[in-house]
């Protein structure tokens, strides 16, 4: 009998106190019982008196006033001095451990090579985004972003055609442009808005909430001239992307901000890989 061991000092103390215990109850009870039956009361009745039912005068016993007062006292103690607030605690241990274990994270990430950090963010990717993303980063579905197409000219054109919000900067609106001019301007933000083609619908139809260089402009628009790159998605996961319930756009779900969640080194190699995942 595994419990029975009582060369393990535990266990032999737990079973006395609880020897003790049940031992302790049954002689109590037991001199209740006895009691009910044969005492009678000597105590004087008062004369409050309830439909018949009467009270005793009974002094508290002074035991139990000594016992009430002395209890009263620790428990000021307790509170004041005792473990709760001057103590070791379990919940700063933890900190403090999670500190060390992140500063070191933080210097071994440092470190590390571009590739390492790709993987890094794969694993991180798996763990914290593939629940809605999927493994594939295909967004299973339709449950999330494609992010194998997102960023690309084809996830441009998506946005084109479905306006966006949930960023924090309002609402971007469907069918700004079209056809030829659409493909042309996705093409130039996609190429991280360089060369000649979709350079002038962008000035025309983008620049006015976007910046004139895709620079952004605070409040109003995001940055495009970061959107291939893992600055962008380090913005996003920030911010997280939970539209308004009454916005007036293609809203496909609701997605945290992870800015609590993760170290800004956690942050930087997800960037890094999801920045990656774009296949066109
Ligand atoms: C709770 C589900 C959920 C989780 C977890 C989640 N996402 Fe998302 N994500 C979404 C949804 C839904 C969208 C699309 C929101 C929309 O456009 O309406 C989205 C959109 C995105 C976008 C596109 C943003 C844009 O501006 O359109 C990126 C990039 C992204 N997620 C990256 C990530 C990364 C990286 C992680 C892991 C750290 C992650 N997501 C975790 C649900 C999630
Ligand atoms: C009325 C202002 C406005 C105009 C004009 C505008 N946008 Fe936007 N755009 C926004 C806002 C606001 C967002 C952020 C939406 C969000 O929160 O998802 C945005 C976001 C975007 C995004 C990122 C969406 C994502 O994946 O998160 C792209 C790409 C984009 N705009 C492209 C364009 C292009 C190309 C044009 C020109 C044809 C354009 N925008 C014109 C306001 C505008």
């Amino acid at each position: 009998m595994k419990w029975f061991n009582l060369s393990d000092n535990v266990n032999l103390l737990s079973i006395v106190g609880a020897t003790i215990i049940v031992l302790a109850v049954l002689i109590v009870s037991l001199n209740a019982f006895k009691q009910m039956k044969n005492k009678r009361e000597e105590s004087e009745l008062s004369e409050h008196s309830w439909d018949g039912i009467g009270e005793y005068k009974n002094p508290v016993p002074t035991g139990w006033a000594v016992m009430f007062v002395v209890l009263l006292v620790f428990a000021v103690w307790y509170f004041l001095a005792g473990y709760p607030l001057n103590k070791y605690s379990s919940i700063g241990e933890y900190n403090e451990e999670v500190a060390a274990h992140n500063a070191k994270y933080k210097e071994k990430y440092q470190t590390l090579d571009d590739e390492s950090k790709l993987n890094v963010g794969k694993n991180l990717f798996f763990l914290h985004c593939a629940p809605c993303h999927g493994v594939q980063a295909t967004g299973i579905n339709g449950k999330a972003q494609d992010l194998t197409k997102w960023s690309s000219v084809a996830g441009i054109l998506d946005v084109l055609a479905n306006g966006s919000t949930g960023l924090g900067f309002g609402e971007m609106p469907a069918g700004l442009v079209e056809g030829d001019d659409a493909k042309a301007v996705a093409t130039y933000v996609a190429n991280g808005m360089q060369g000649e083609v979709g350079k002038d619908i962008f000035a025309d139809n983008c620049a006015s909430c976007h910046g004139d260089n895709g620079e952004g402009t605070e409040g109003v628009a995001p940055a495009l001239n970061i959107y291939t790159k893992p600055d962008f998605i380090k913005m996003v996961l920030a911010s997280g992307k939970i539209a308004d319930s009454d916005a007036s756009v293609k809203v496909i779900g609701a997605m945290p901000s992870f800015k609590a969640m993760l170290s800004e080194e956690q942050i930087d190699a997800l960037s890094r890989y999801v920045s990656t995942l774009s296949k066109e």
